[in-house]
């Protein structure tokens, strides 16, 4: 049987950043609100002719390099993403495939909000599992900025740009695998977090559709609550408590989010990955980020046990206990 191992981790972010400082200007906030709200100090912004896939690919290649592998050897890229280049066709996943120079490779997007990045490292798991792919490029990228409404004080403060992407490869020997995936939705409450638009032949006139629009402090409390009990029940299922893990890297919402689940999970301050200050919510694209921080500090080596989560729109949640297998 094959087994799924995370080998690699890449990341980018655009160069333009935005402060709290600069967003006191544009919105009624501040940064103290921001800070003891959310956590964030400042975000990445894409430039305007800078899209999802642009900042994907320099994440991709990236991953590929220290992945060891060649272009040409992936044979499935998943792109988990919610600011897709274009709004129907073609996938971003296609976009990306042909920057990268890869022909003739299966390639699709997957929609799942802030969770896509568990969701797409669970179907790379079940594609190497099952024996059908072997080295699977598993991408979170976002341009947020682009669908976030600069006039709402309650959603313009939290969102940022941001790619990752990892490598997930088929390996015979178990031990450093992924472990363990769980994914969730529930549509009920589809209403949390949405861009309120239909894909109605006249709705583009109603520009303020296109935005996020959040019930976010509905959206807090249920996060908490299914982050929380998700994570006890993943480590459960694998009779492993918070001690075996080495690094808990959740999805990068909000400092308080994060905080209030790693206590009820029991998770030690120290192991708690926290990237938010520095990139805000990048959805998809935090977790992978944030390994990569990890990685590019020197703290993250092959062998370590991570624990990751998320939640976002739809509603969707996921876990996911994996090794990391890179050197
Ligand atoms: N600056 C100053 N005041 C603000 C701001 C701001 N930027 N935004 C909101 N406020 C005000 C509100 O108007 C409100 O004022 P009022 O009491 O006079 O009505 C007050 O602050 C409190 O507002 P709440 O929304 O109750 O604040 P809360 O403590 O819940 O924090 C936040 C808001 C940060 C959005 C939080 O609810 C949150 O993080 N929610 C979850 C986000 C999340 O996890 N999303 C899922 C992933 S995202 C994805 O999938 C794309």
């Amino acid at each position: 049987m094959s087994f799924a191992v995370f080998k690699s981790i890449g990341a980018y972010v655009p160069e333009k950043v935005l402060t709290n400082a600069e967003l006191e200007k544009i919105v009624d906030t501040s940064d103290e609100w921001i800070i003891k709200r959310t956590g964030i100090s400042e975000r990445r912004i894409a430039a305007n002719n800078e899209l999802t896939s642009d900042l994907a690919l320099k994440a991709s290649l990236q991953a590929i390099e220290r992945a060891k592998i060649s272009k040409e050897d992936i044979d499935l890229v998943v792109f988990a993403t919610i600011t897709p280049d274009f709004l129907c066709m073609p996938s971003t996943a296609c976009i990306l495939a042909d920057k990268l120079g890869i022909k003739d490779v299966a390639a699709f997007d997957i929609s799942a909000a802030c969770s896509g990045f568990i969701y797409g490292l669970t179907i790379a798991k079940a594609f190497i599992e099952s024996g059908m792919k072997k080295n699977v490029l598993v991408i979170g990228a976002e341009t947020l900025s682009k669908i976030v409404d600069y006039t709402d004080r309650a959603t313009c403060v939290l969102f940022g740009d941001g790619a990752g992407a990892a490598v997930i490869s088929a390996s015979d020997d178990k031990s450093n695998a992924i472990i363990d995936t769980h994914i969730s939705a529930d549509g009920g409450y589809s209403d949390f977090l949405v861009t309120p638009l239909p894909l109605t032949s006249n709705a583009l006139d109603k520009e303020k559709n296109c935005f996020i629009q959040m019930k976010g402090n509905e959206t807090f409390k249920l996060a908490v609550k299914t982050l929380s009990n998700d994570c006890i029940n993943m480590l459960a299922k694998n009779k492993l408590d918070s001690s075996n893990i080495d690094y808990f890297i959740p999805h990068q919402a909000n400092y308080r989010i994060i905080k209030a689940v790693g206590e009820s999970v029991g998770i030690e301050d120290d192991k708690v990955v926290l990237t938010v200050a520095k990139y805000g919510n990048t959805s998809a694209a935090s977790i992978p980020m944030a390994i990569n921080d990890m990685y590019e500090r020197g703290a993250l080596k092959k062998g370590h046990l991570m624990l990751l989560d998320a939640f976002g729109g739809g509603l969707t949640w996921g876990s996911c206990l994996a090794y990391f297998d890179g050197e």
